[in-house]
């Protein structure tokens, strides 16, 4: 249900509830929370109402809030930039919102009002805007998240919401930054299925990719390589981002075909790309085209795009008992150029022609 009038409550953090900053060369990822945060709940008769950006805090929940039994959670990746001459960007936000409440209807929850959201986010990181980092290449990382709360046991959609945002501020994802990634080809689990819910960015998703990322962890990789499930030779995913190969100056990634995340920076590398002139490719590639491509000389790059890790060059696949090397283990030109000019443009150092920015 959508409540046009929806109406956002201020209650800021007072002096004693500020917290204190942390070291923003040693930051990590996921670590350190900002002063406040959005809330707003939903229910069938109010729809949504109470939203408050409100000091941040814990929550009280019902241990029989159906989030805990059945996982309906959906949430969403952004960051905030700080430019040199300390404005605040957004990076493609609408985008953000938009594919969290295409979750939201896969999995049976409320769509919410974009717009009043997006204007509650943007009052609530310039309220924040000190945890913005200055330190080049650390961001404010933004976590929306919607949960169901009614206390019922018995499996349908639930009928009350929360949604939440919280922030903070990071450094690079992989402890690696940006240097080559070793990625596991994984033929055992799978990540999502045909008619699943790959496409959602649901809690459960994550949930059920962790076991495969600590068998890649113990046998010395970064990440894992996701393929299909049905015939485990098309490749999906790297890990927790959208992957992309260049072979033979053709640029490919797999296309959206239900299993796959919508990735919004794998949207921005497809159109900075075919802005440069690479012929580009949304399509099926398998694990045997890229060992091939290795094989022949024609395999140049490969690497995972995502909020979080940007871009992520991959270094080595392992494949059952094959290793693939990439440009000798290092970051190849093109992931270079994407990594340069997509930092360029969220931190407001370039030119925006597909006004991607979004100033807070
Ligand atoms: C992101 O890239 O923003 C994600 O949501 C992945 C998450 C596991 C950090």
């Amino acid at each position: 249900m959508f409540n046009k009038e929806l109406e956002v409550t201020l209650h800021k953090a007072s002096a004693d509830q500020l917290k204190p900053k942390p070291d923003q060369n040693s930051l990590g990822f996921g670590q350190f929370f900002t002063d406040h945060m959005f809330t707003m709940r939903w229910n069938r008769r109010q729809g949504w109402h109470d939203a408050v950006i409100e000091p941040y805090r814990n929550f009280e929940l019902d241990p029989a809030a159906m989030v805990f039994h059945y996982g309906q959670a959906i949430f969403e990746g952004m960051k905030a930039y700080r430019s040199k001459d300390d404005q605040i960007f957004l990076f493609r936000p609408a985008d953000n919102f938009t594919r969290m409440n295409q979750s939201a209807l896969r999995i049976c929850m409320p769509r919410f009002p974009q717009d009043r959201v997006l204007q509650a986010l943007r009052a609530m990181v310039y309220l924040d805007q000190e945890w913005v980092p200055k330190t080049p290449g650390a961001t404010l990382y933004i976590r929306p998240t919607m949960i169901a709360t009614e206390p019922a046991l018995g499996l349908r959609p639930a009928e009350e919401y929360l949604f939440f945002i919280i922030c903070c501020p990071v450094g690079a994802y992989y402890a690696e930054g940006f240097a080559p990634t070793r990625i596991y080809v994984e033929d055992q689990y799978v990540r999502a299925v045909p008619g699943g819910v790959g496409n959602a960015k649901t809690a459960g998703n994550y949930a059920a990719s962790v076991k495969a990322q600590v068998e890649a962890h113990d046998k010395g990789y970064t990440q894992v390589l996701w393929l299909d499930a049905v015939e485990r030779r098309y490749i999906e995913e790297v890990g927790t981002s959208n992957i992309f190969f260049l072979i033979d100056g053709e640029l490919i990634t797999p296309p959206l075909e239900g299993s796959i995340l919508p990735g919004i920076t794998r949207d921005s590398v497809l159109q900075l790309a075919r802005d440069w002139g690479y012929p580009v490719s949304e399509r099926r590639i398998t694990i045997d085209e890229v060992i091939a491509a290795s094989k022949n000389g024609t395999l140049q790059e490969s690497f995972g795009t995502g909020t979080a890790a940007v871009i992520s060059p991959v270094g080595e696949f392992c494949y059952r008992d094959q290793h693939i090397q990439l440009n000798g283990g290092t970051t190849g030109p093109l992931a270079q150029r994407l990594f340069d000019e997509l930092q360029a443009i969220q931190f407001g150092d370039r030119e925006d022609p597909h006004k991607w920015r979004v100033r807070v």
